[in-house]
């Protein structure tokens, strides 16, 4: 398969802006909440509608900072709080940027945030091109797991 990938091989219908898509998640980054850290991040996910209670769309977030600094929320859970919020389906292709545009991969929690949100076959925007989720994220913890090892009562 060619690379970097478009986006256009896992879902034929959808056509990934990723172009528009940064763009999207730049503007975010502008809204965040960060003195502490300095480092504004913006996410925006292209998600594929449920066709019931939301349809195509983007959504964004921004990280948020408090004075007590464990209590921070990623730029990605407000993304994933943005796409329940606005009616649910499904993430296809998410950009995570600093406020200068450039991508930033997301961290090891809000991959196992955004698997739950778009699965393993989630396009993650890198600075080498579309990475699908499974890839940053192997072997992951799912609800699979859940089912299969938790105790009867
Ligand atoms: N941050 C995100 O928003 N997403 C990530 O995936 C990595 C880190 C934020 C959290 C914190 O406000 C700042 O970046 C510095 O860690």
């Amino acid at each position: 398969m060619a690379w970097p990938r478009t986006g256009q091989e896992k879902n034929p219908i959808m056509a990934i802006d990723w172009p528009a898509l940064r763009a999207a998640a730049q503007a975010a980054a502008r809204s965040a909440y960060a003195p502490y850290s300095r480092l504004r991040v913006g996410a925006a996910g292209q998600v594929q509608g449920n066709g019931e209670t939301g349809g195509d769309r983007i959504v964004v977030g921004c990280n948020v900072e408090n004075a007590s600094y464990g209590l921070t929320l990623c730029a990605e859970c407000g993304l994933v709080s943005a796409l329940h919020a606005t009616g649910g389906g499904s993430l296809v292709a998410v950009s995570v940027v600093a406020a200068d545009g450039a991508p930033l991969v997301p961290c090891g929690r809000c991959r196992q945030l955004l698997l739950e949100a778009g699965g393993g076959d989630l396009l993650v925007d890198t600075a080498d091109g579309p990475v699908e989720l499974k890839v940053l994220l192997p072997a992951a913890f799912t609800d699979t797991d859940l089912a299969a090892r938790r105790e009867q009562p």
